[in-house]
């Protein structure tokens, strides 16, 4: 039994998302995760294989924040199944700290393949479901997205604790994703702007109410294809995080190589504190942007359309 589920990116709104704010995701579809379930002997139970890691263990011995381990016993507990004697092997083509959503998509891929072992095809709602609490292990305070746009594989407008809008696109966008090669713990990045917010919490709120209009607004020029002008809030978008205190110089240079290149807008995504950035870009433009964040030293620059 095989599966796989996307990577994804926020488009804008990561952060703020965490309070309460709107917040735009994408799933990239050519970047993966894959899981699959083969039958294994009697009474050896489930074993949990991890290859990017280079992890083998047995589900009975699994402590239980070990996130795959989790993950089985949320979807075997779901399903109301005992423990099958079986190997479940997961392998990931998206960069572990990197703000694509690796833990998620690892979550939905496993649970899709386990369910499917089973003999069960569970929703994107329910996918959704499993994946969060296994986020919780992973970030302590998830606002739920990454789980969301992954379970779901299609963009969506989303407000933590409300059911997601799944956005009605008319074209998909061109987007360059860039690694900075720099690893992004997003449960510290979200630690520390909720110590900043403690200490400051005028001046966050203010900046937190900016990014959810600057979100709904780029929900408008997206629906409408004004790629301009959603270029544009994505650069405010990006001078709002930094001044929240998430962006690097490193990010700084990348997208300054980006717009420098012709791309409409670009920004980080994610945490934050490493990890990627996103150019939007024409398609026309894109060599000439992926050229020049190579230049600017990205370690890897995917070339991506949104579903
Ligand atoms: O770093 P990622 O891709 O897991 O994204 C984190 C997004 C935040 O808004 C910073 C946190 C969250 O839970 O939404």
């Amino acid at each position: 039994m095989e599966s796989s589920a996307p990577g994804k990116v926020i488009l804008c709104g990561e952060h703020s998302v965490v309070y309460g704010y709107p917040a735009m995701a994408a799933p990239v579809m050519g970047v993966r995760c894959r899981a699959w379930v083969e039958a294994a002997a009697s009474g050896s139970g489930l074993s949990l294989v991890a290859v990017d890691l280079g992890e083998r263990l047995a589900l009975r011995a699994a402590p239980p924040d070990q996130p795959l381990a989790a993950l089985a016993r949320l979807v075997l507990a779901h399903l109301g199944c005992e423990e099958p004697d079986a190997v479940l092997t997961v392998h990931s083509d998206l960069p572990i700290a990197g703000g694509l959503g690796s833990g998620a998509a690892v979550s939905v891929a496993a649970a899709r393949a386990l369910a499917g072992f089973l003999g069960v095809t569970l929703s994107p709602a329910a996918l959704s479901a499993l994946a969060y609490e296994v986020e919780k292990l992973h970030h302590g305070t998830p606002s739920g997205i990454d789980n969301t746009v992954i379970a779901w594989e299609r963009p969506v407008y989303f407000v933590k604790g409300q059911p997601p809008e799944v956005l009605a696109i008319p074209a998909p966008l061109r987007l360059l994703i860039a690694d900075s090669g720099i690893g992004a713990v997003t449960r510290e990045a979200v630690a520390a702007v909720r110590q900043r917010r403690e200490a400051h919490p005028a001046y966050y709120e203010a900046r937190f109410a900016q990014i959810g209009a600057l979100v709904s607004a780029a929900r408008a020029a997206w629906e409408q294809q004004d790629l301009p002008t959603l270029g544009q809030l994505l650069d405010a978008n990006q001078a709002l995080l930094a001044e929240i205190g998430v962006s690097t110089p490193r990010l700084e240079a990348l997208i300054t190589a980006a717009r420098q290149a012709g791309a409409l807008g670009a920004k980080l995504t994610g945490s934050g504190m490493g990890g990627n950035i996103i150019a939007l870009v024409t398609a026309e433009g894109m060599p000439a942007v992926a050229d020049a964040l190579r230049a600017a030293g990205a370690v890897h620059v995917w070339q991506t359309i949104t579903e």
